[in-house]
């Protein structure tokens, strides 16, 4: 693994924000660059390249990427669905949520389809707390879901027509509505 050129630069970048003396401050950002450039996860030899970029033993960088849930050290569908599965999540719906998507892709959570589009993965609080039930897709939430409109988004994922982020709680998804909508 190398950053290609236009990452390269950015590397250089991150890293200039940074004390030359501490460029261990860089191993978060330059990790998550190393991952988008990777199709959403971080092989060995990334992570080996970051240590090498930020000048620290290799262990140093595979601690932080085994500590923080948002490196995938595995690789993940095209579409990365992070399932919030706290108590408030819990409370209003999420296991139906779960149910949905497992059933429409024909996956158990932790799983990726066959064809590589998607990975559904439970995780803890997302911090949307009061547009519960929602998930993570890629980088943006879906909020006040419930099971029909959680397929209807997977659907057009795989139509390729991927809807703006916000609050899809009813049907048809003609707009952004409010959790009671
Ligand atoms: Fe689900 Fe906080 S409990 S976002």
């Amino acid at each position: 693994f190398d950053f290609n050129a236009e990452n390269h630069a950015r590397a250089e970048l991150i890293m200039s924000k940074y004390p030359t003396n501490y460029k261990q401050a860089a191993i978060i950002p330059l990790l998550d660059l190393a991952q988008r450039q990777n199709g959403g996860w971080l092989p060995l030899a990334a992570m080996d390249r970051v240590a090498k970029l930020v000048e620290v033993a290799p262990m140093r960088v595979y601690e932080v990427a085994t500590f923080y849930t948002m490196f995938n050290r595995e690789r993940v569908g095209k579409y990365f669905i992070q399932l919030c599965g706290t108590t408030p999540c819990m409370v209003c719906g999420s296991e139906d949520i779960k149910k949905a998507i497992e059933d429409y892709l024909g996956i158990k959570e932790g799983q990726t389809t066959a064809d590589g589009l998607f990975t559904l993965r439970e995780v803890e609080c997302l911090g949307s707390c009061a547009n519960a039930p929602m998930i993570q897709l890629n980088d943006d939430y879906y909020e006040c879901l419930t099971p029909k409109s959680v397929v209807e988004l997977l659907k057009r994922c795989k139509s390729g027509n991927v809807p703006p982020m916000g609050r899809w709680g009813s049907l048809p998804l003609n707009g952004q509505v409010s959790c009671e909508g």
